[in-house]
């Protein structure tokens, strides 16, 4: 490669130590397309403007989209000694159709160009990640069909706290994963603004229609300013911080299925194919997705750091930090879809062991229906939590449980307690009496999960 996209300027070729250090191909050729994209809409713009006679705006659009049509046929071919992608597409440019090429760049600046190759490539790949957190939203919303009536504690403080429904809980997941998807919705957003025009810094100095080339890119607004236009990255941050929730809650996810499927808790049994074995114990069955997925959020909540690290001390303009920008965004957008596509195939194949939830889901921690029913027969709140207190510390005392009471020893706590004490206190009766549409009330969760289908199928 002889030639830079400024090298008029020197009399000294560059000096590898320092310029190989500033190459970007490696890890830009990523957005090959949408610079091309980007590129064309330019030469239509310039042509429009009266820069660009007919002839050469022709030539410059058969050349890209031959440009266009190589590099999808043979990715591979996206490759080389360049700078950067925006020098390989004009080299190429340049060597199909020669001077033309090289009236392309006319009113630009690569500064622009790569913020609204970033923004184009952002718009067409957030809907993939969408669609891989739809898809364990749909493991999630499945699984909590399958789970019918079961019962299994809930947790507060990692203890015991009331019954739900295991559909309830899967269900919960699914919220948060609800809106990750909205979040990612609302990053694509503020991508779609059109930086070009801009120029350097200062805006261009050709009368480029921006509104006409926003509406022909797709955009549906233009940047307001310059100057903050040629340094925003707040649109990756953003996409960034979406990206990095949405792997905080498959972690979350992560933790609480490895957990779950332990030989402690053995609320689910975790299929063969999604585990792994130990080289050295025989017995072992490990979540290893699981736990990698838990991993990777660490190294999604670190691109985003970084990039927000990157941006804090920039003075007003581009700066060339700002390329460092490229390979935390790839690299979250990459962790997100493997880890999404992992969580969603393990939690498919999980098996609820409803013996277990349901057993755990009895017992002591229906201590708070039974302060309820005396509330019920007219005991002030505070009272019965007092009167379910002492009750709670007698049974630890003789290892007992709610459901080994007595109708006598019942009333022996309160004569409140009456003949229908015993099939009142139970889990099942426990999430009937929640009434709010967002408790695990049996048809409340049915209403929730049939929402999250109706979502799903408009998603
Ligand atoms: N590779 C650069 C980046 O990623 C492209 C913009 C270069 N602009 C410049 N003036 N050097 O930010």
């Amino acid at each position: 490669m002889s030639q830079h996209l400024w090298s008029g300027r020197f009399d000294a070729a560059p000096d590898p130590a320092a310029f190989d250090f500033g190459i970007s191909f490696s890890f830009d050729r990523r957005l090959f397309e949408d610079d091309v994209t980007g590129s064309l809409a330019w030469a239509e713009a310039l042509a429009q403007a009266g820069v660009l006679d007919a002839a050469d705006a022709h030539a410059i659009r058969e050349g890209l989209v031959e440009i266009l049509e190589h590099g999808r046929r043979d990715p591979a071919w996206v490759n080389g000694d360049d700078e950067d992608v925006h020098s390989f597409v004009e080299r190429q440019l340049v060597a199909r159709i020669g001077d033309a090429g090289r009236r392309l760049h006319t009113g630009r600046s690569r500064n622009e160009q790569v913020s609204v190759d970033l923004r184009l490539y952002l718009r067409r790949r957030i809907p993939r990640l969408q669609e891989a957190l739809c898809a364990v939203v749909t493991a999630l919303a499945d699984q909590a069909e399958h789970a019918g009536a079961a019962l299994m504690p809930s947790y507060t403080h990692l203890r015991r706290a009331m019954p739900v429904l295991v559909s309830h809980y899967l269900l919960s997941h699914a919220a948060a994963l609800q809106r990750d998807h909205a979040r990612l919705g609302q990053a694509r957003n503020e991508a779609d603004a059109l930086p070009l025009g801009s120029g350097a810094i200062a805006g261009t100095g050709y009368p480029v229609d921006t509104a006409a080339l926003a509406a022909r890119l797709g955009f549906s607004r233009v940047v307001a300013n310059s100057m903050d236009a040629s340094s925003d990255r707040d649109f990756a941050a953003t996409f960034l911080y979406a990206t990095t929730l949405a792997m905080v809650h498959q972690s979350r996810v992560a933790e609480d299925m490895i957990l779950f499927t332990s030989e402690e808790f053995g609320y689910f049994e975790l299929a063969d194919a999604s585990a792994t074995g130990s080289s050295m114990m025989p017995q072992k069955k490990n979540p290893d997705p699981l736990e990698l997925v838990r991993g990777k959020a660490g190294r999604s909540i670190g691109h985003l750091t970084g990039l927000l690290v990157t941006m804090k001390g920039l003075p007003t303009g581009y700066n060339k930090d700002l390329q460092e920008d490229k390979e935390p965004l790839f690299d979250a957008e990459d962790t997100l879809a493997v880890s999404a596509t992992a969580t969603a195939a393990v939690v498919a194949r999980l098996t609820l062991r409803s013996d277990r939830t349901g057993r755990a889901a009895s017992g002591l921690l229906l201590a708070t229906d039974v302060a309820d029913y005396l509330v019920a027969s007219g005991m002030p709140f505070r009272q019965a939590h007092e009167v379910v207190g002492a009750m709670v510390r007698q049974l630890l005392t003789d290892g007992r449980d709610i459901e080994a009471l007595s109708l006598a020893e019942w009333r022996a706590f309160s004569p409140l307690f009456a003949e229908d004490v015993k099939s009142r206190i139970t889990a099942l009766e426990s999430v009937r009496a929640r009434r709010t549409p967002q408790s695990t009330n049996p048809d409340a969760v049915r209403s929730r999960l049939a929402d999250l289908r109706a979502w799903l199928a408009a998603s």
